[in-house]
């Protein structure tokens, strides 16, 4: 079966699926994306994605490609025509076509790209083993709560990872605390137990895989402080994870060259990922998005 693109209005083969040369986003990463995971052929935090979505648009003064609503059977389209069961949806809208030039051009049109594909679960190895990260410096731009599309500084430090043999690099900023990692966010517990992950501030992407285990955490009245933390403390920790879309809840066992805990992963990381995975089987069942939990 082709795969079906959904490009400015209309659904196309993949192959087939094209932008302009003078795309904004192509010329100048004038755009911003979203990628939210499907389960059971339903989208995951579906008001989450959409929400962030039109929240970083209107922080760049780009249009809406459409209405909420519109944009939500689009969505569906997509996962339906391409038959995914399992998988994510990429979304992209930029600030259109126009002659190539820096201030915004006047009476473009969003460009909307919207694309699905079959992903399989995290790596088995990783979630059973744990995964390593490695620490960077943060060179990134003083507004990474906009999902921009512009992801230089984020390529380059998930590279080094990989060449480091980590699965992920934690950015750190000018006074060494960790902020977060190139795709992913990042939390630690405590010695005390408690479970702490950067507030949502311009330096940080504020994940809806965070927020929605946030909001887990907090029923099952865990202690919960949202504030930065070093990159020492990070390593002195009982226990590390991150969350992301993709990875879910995937523990650290190794910061660098320090071992996490005992070394293993930890059983907090392992309770919120069940809780979680429970929370996205649940809204593929056609339950709703707040996570149901005991
Ligand atoms: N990355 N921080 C950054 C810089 C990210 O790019 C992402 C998402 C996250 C986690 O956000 P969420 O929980 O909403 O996925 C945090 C996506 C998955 C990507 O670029 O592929």
């Amino acid at each position: 079966m082709s795969r079906i693109v959904y490009v400015n209005g209309r659904f196309l083969p993949h192959r087939e699926a094209a932008i302009h040369i003078e795309d904004r986003g192509y010329q100048f990463a004038d755009g911003v994306y979203e990628v939210t995971a499907v389960r059971g052929g339903r989208l995951v935090d579906e008001t989450l994605h959409l929400a962030r979505l039109d929240r970083s648009l209107a922080e760049l003064r780009i249009a809406a490609p459409m209405s909420r609503r519109a944009l939500s059977f689009v969505l569906g389209e997509v996962i339906r025509r391409n038959r995914i069961r399992d998988g994510i949806v990429y979304l992209q809208a930029t600030r259109g076509v126009a002659p190539r030039d820096h201030p915004f051009p006047a009476d473009t049109r969003t460009s909307l790209v919207i694309a699905a594909r079959r992903a399989r679960a995290v790596n088995p190895k990783a979630l059973a083993e744990g995964i390593k990260v490695i620490t960077i410096p943060d060179i990134r731009w003083a507004r990474c709560d906009i999902k921009s599309i512009a992801l230089l500084p984020n390529i380059l430090g998930k590279q080094q990872a990989r060449e480091a043999g980590a699965y992920e690099a934690w950015q750190v900023d000018g006074a060494g605390l960790v902020t977060e990692g190139t795709s992913t966010n990042a939390w630690i517990v405590t010695e005390a137990g408690e479970l702490v992950t950067r507030q949502a501030d311009n330096a940080i992407l504020n994940g809806c895989t965070r927020l929605a285990l946030l909001d887990i955490a907090r029923r099952i009245g865990l202690t919960i402080v949202e504030r930065p933390f070093s990159v020492g403390e990070a390593k002195a920790a009982r226990e590390a994870f991150l969350t992301s879309t993709t990875s879910l809840v995937l523990p650290i066992v190794r910061i660098d060259d320090t071992a996490i805990g005992d070394g293993a992963p930890g059983l907090l990381g392992r309770r919120l990922r069940e809780l979680y995975v429970s929370h996205a089987r649940n809204q593929a069942a056609g339950g709703p998005e707040l996570p149901e939990v005991a």
